[in-house]
């Protein structure tokens, strides 16, 4: 049974700094991986946090577009990337007006483990509609046993066949080598995903 965090959880754990899956950076693997890309590209980021990978990704000439519903987390951004955070919009993934078909990449980071079960359930689907043909889901994924009621939830192999494999196919597959201890006991693999 997964608990319902809200926006006021969340703002409440970046006011008070309880942010333990804060890399402090965008991760090497996802660097890497837009360097490779052979032109630019339009990546969305749900639930962007601190929104390191917005500065980093708007350098290397790619176009972002990153969603947070927790005005503190994007106050939080703000003190890390300075204006790139003006371009987070506030507001639910799930639900907030975003162009149909139009992202090249979405990235992945803590954002569906950190998500309770009915929002799971939407999330392939959500993305697959944001995403153009052709476009992947690209980043980090967590996979074990859940054992606690507060996320993160990792996924067994059955939840991945439920939650992503009806909307994508994997076509990556590699470690991931910038955890965090408080994702120690999953097993976090840097993964691309081709929407179907
Ligand atoms: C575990 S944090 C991860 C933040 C960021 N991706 C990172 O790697 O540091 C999960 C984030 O998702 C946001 N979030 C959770 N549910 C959301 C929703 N339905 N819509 C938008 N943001 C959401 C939270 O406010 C929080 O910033």
């Amino acid at each position: 049974m997964t608990s319902i965090m809200d926006e006021s959880e969340w703002s409440s754990r970046y006011r008070e700094s309880n942010t333990k899956w804060d890399l402090g950076r965008s991760p090497g693997e996802l660097l890497e991986f837009m360097r490779m890309q052979p032109a630019e590209r339009t990546v969305l980021i749900p639930g962007c946090g601190r929104g390191y990978e917005i500065s980093d990704l708007r350098r290397l000439g790619h176009s972002v577009c990153a969603v947070d519903f927790s005005e503190e987390a994007i106050r939080a951004a703000k003190s890390v990337i300075g204006d790139f955070a003006d371009e987070i919009i506030c507001g639910d993934f799930f639900g907030c007006d975003l162009p149909l078909g139009s992202f090249d990449i979405c990235y992945e980071r803590t954002f569906l483990c950190a998500l309770p079960e009915e929002l799971r359930e939407r999330y392939g689907e959500r993305i697959a509609s944001l995403l153009k043909d052709g476009g992947v889901l690209a980043g980090v994924f967590h996979y074990g046993q859940p054992e606690d009621s507060d996320p993160p939830y990792p996924m067994t192999d059955d939840d991945r066949a439920h939650l992503l494999e009806g909307h994508f196919s994997l076509i990556a597959d590699d470690p991931y080598e910038s955890g965090l201890p408080v994702y120690s006991d999953h097993v976090e693999r840097w993964q691309v995903w081709g929407k179907k």
